[in-house]
């Protein structure tokens, strides 16, 4: 969700605008607090708790993509062995002051979630939060997610998607002529819906804000296992 596509004033666009190719742009200090702050008045409003209910269950050796000024960082367990990446630069420096803030060691560096730089089944569990709502390809973002993922492991995700109320969602659209256009931001995407066609179970879904706010634990399949 960027902030400055929800009708706030605070520019943090992570994406150049017009840009059509995930191309990122600077962003400022103010325009990172901006975020935050716009963030967890949002998060209060509509949907409280859920960065905790995403985080907690993760486990052991986790990736978080698109980890952007890193408003997950306190939320994972003193015992997760977290790797976070975004690809932006700028956002990745705020992130690594907020892990130093909360007296954490994590390994924080530059990816894309759509070519991620690790090897097949390397994680745990792969959380990604208001991020498949702006990254160019979400479908491919998700196969790489589940392409690092451990048989047996979670995938985590928590995004603003398209309402289950027809005004809403008619707004939704008028909102994406602009937005997408500007910074790649859409309100009309569900990500959960791709994972009909992965091997994965869904343990958990969640809907609410007028079905505009979903939250997902789905497992990673032990193909190999099954077929046994
Ligand atoms: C709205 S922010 C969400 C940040 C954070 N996940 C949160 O919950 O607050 C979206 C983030 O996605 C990142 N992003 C966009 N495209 C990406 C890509 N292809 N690979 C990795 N990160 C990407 C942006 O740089 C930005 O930091």
């Amino acid at each position: 969700m960027r902030p400055d596509c929800v009708g706030c004033d605070v520019g943090i666009g992570f994406r150049r605008p017009g840009s059509d190719n995930g191309a990122m742009r600077t962003v400022t200090p103010r325009q990172a607090s901006s975020y935050d702050s716009l963030m967890q008045r949002l998060e209060a409003r509509y949907f409280p708790d859920t960065r905790a209910w995403v985080c907690g269950r993760a486990g052991g050796d986790t990736l978080e993509i698109a980890v952007g000024t890193g408003l997950n960082l306190g939320h994972y367990a003193p015992d997760v062995r977290l790797t976070a990446v975004d690809v932006n630069e700028d956002v990745l420096g705020f992130a690594r002051t907020r892990m130093r803030t909360l007296n954490r060691r994590f390994v924080i560096e530059r990816a894309d979630a759509a070519a991620l730089p690790y090897t097949d089944g390397s994680f745990d569990a792969v959380v990604c939060t208001f991020a498949l709502c702006e990254v160019p390809d979400d479908v491919a973002a998700i196969r790489e997610a589940l392409r690092v993922l451990r048989p047996g492991g979670s995938l985590l995700l928590a995004d603003h998607i398209v309402s289950t109320n027809g005004l809403i969602r008619f707004g939704q659209r008028l909102l994406e002529a602009v937005t997408i256009p500007l910074g790649g931001e859409h309100f009309t995407r569900r990500p959960s819906r791709h994972l009909d066609t992965e091997p994965v179970t869904v343990e958990a879904c969640e809907r609410f804000a007028h079905g505009a706010i979903e939250r997902v634990h789905a497992r990673k399949l032990d193909i190999d296992r099954a077929a046994a």
